[in-house]
C-alpha cells in the first residue's frame, strides 16, 4: 500500500542542517492598534498568536491561504506596502528575512518604518550561523523551529532558507540606517531575536 500524502524522500545530504531551535514568543501587545506580520504566509505563527489584531501580508497568495489563524490575509510586497503612512503600532517579521535577498532589507526596514506610527516597535527573529568550510557547497539549509507559545501551546515545523552567512548585523545595520533603535535583543548560535523602536 502507498501513501499518496506521504512527503517527497528529502535528500538531507543537500542541505545544511541547522540544530533544532526553540522560540518562546513574548505576548506582544499591539495597544488597541493593529500589528503587521510581514511574510506572514505559511505557519502564520504571528496570526496564531494575536489572531483578528494581526494583517498579515505576503506576496505569495499559496502562502496565505495555507495558514489556519484568523489573522487578516493580504497578497503585498513587502519592498511597497499599500499601507498609509503610521498605519500600525506594531509590525513582525518572524523566520521570513531568511527567505529574501539582502540587497531588499533596507526597502523593507524604510518600508516598515513608513507604515509604523511614532513608538511604534519592530519585532524580528530570524537564523543566523555560520557555514562551515565543509558544508559550503550546499545551496540551502533547513531548521526545524518549536514555537512556544505564551498559553502552553507550541507548533514545530521546519524552514528553508537560501545559505548564507547571516549574522545580526545583517539586519541591524539597514534597520538603523532607517531610523530605527534598538530595545531589546538577544543572539546566540542560531538564532537572532531583536525588538526595534521608532521614536
Ligand atoms: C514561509 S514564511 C516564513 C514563516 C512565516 N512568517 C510563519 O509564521 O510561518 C516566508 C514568507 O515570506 C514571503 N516573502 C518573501 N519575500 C517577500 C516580499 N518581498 N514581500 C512579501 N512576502 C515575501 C514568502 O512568500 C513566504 O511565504
Amino acid at each position: 500500500m502507498t501513501d499518496d500524502n506521504a512527503p517527497p524522500d528529502i535528500d538531507w545530504s543537500q542541505y545544511f542542517v541547522l540544530p533544532p531551535q526553540e522560540v518562546t514568543l513574548p505576548d506582544i501587545d499591539p495597544k488597541g492598534g493593529w500589528i503587521l506580520d510581514v511574510g506572514g504566509g505559511g505557519e502564520g505563527i504571528i496570526g496564531l498568536l494575536k489572531g483578528q489584531e494581526v494583517v498579515a501580508i505576503d506576496m505569495r497568495k499559496d502562502e496565505l491561504e495555507e495558514t489556519t489563524n484568523d489573522a487578516l490575509k493580504v497578497v503585498m510586497d513587502a519592498r511597497e506596502l499599500k499601507f498609509i503612512d503610521e498605519s500600525f503600532t506594531v509590525a513582525t517579521v518572524y523566520f521570513t528575512f531568511m527567505y529574501m535577498p539582502e540587497d531588499d532589507f533596507e526597502a523593507i526596514f524604510k518600508e516598515i518604518w513608513r507604515v509604523l506610527k511614532p513608538g511604534g516597535e519592530l519585532f524580528i527573529w530570524d537564523a543566523i550561523f555560520e557555514v562551515p568550510p565543509e558544508e559550503r557547497e550546499k545551496k540551502r539549509f533547513v531548521v526545524i523551529l518549536k514555537t512556544l507559545f505564551p498559553d502552553g501551546s507550541e507548533n514545530q515545523t521546519g524552514y528553508g532558507g537560501i545559505v548564507r552567512d547571516p549574522q545580526p548585523d545583517m539586519f541591524l545595520r539597514p534597520a538603523q540606517k532607517v531610523g530605527f533603535k534598538i530595545l531589546d535583543q538577544k543572539v546566540d548560535d542560531f538564532q537572532f531575536y531583536v525588538r526595534l523602536g521608532k521614536p
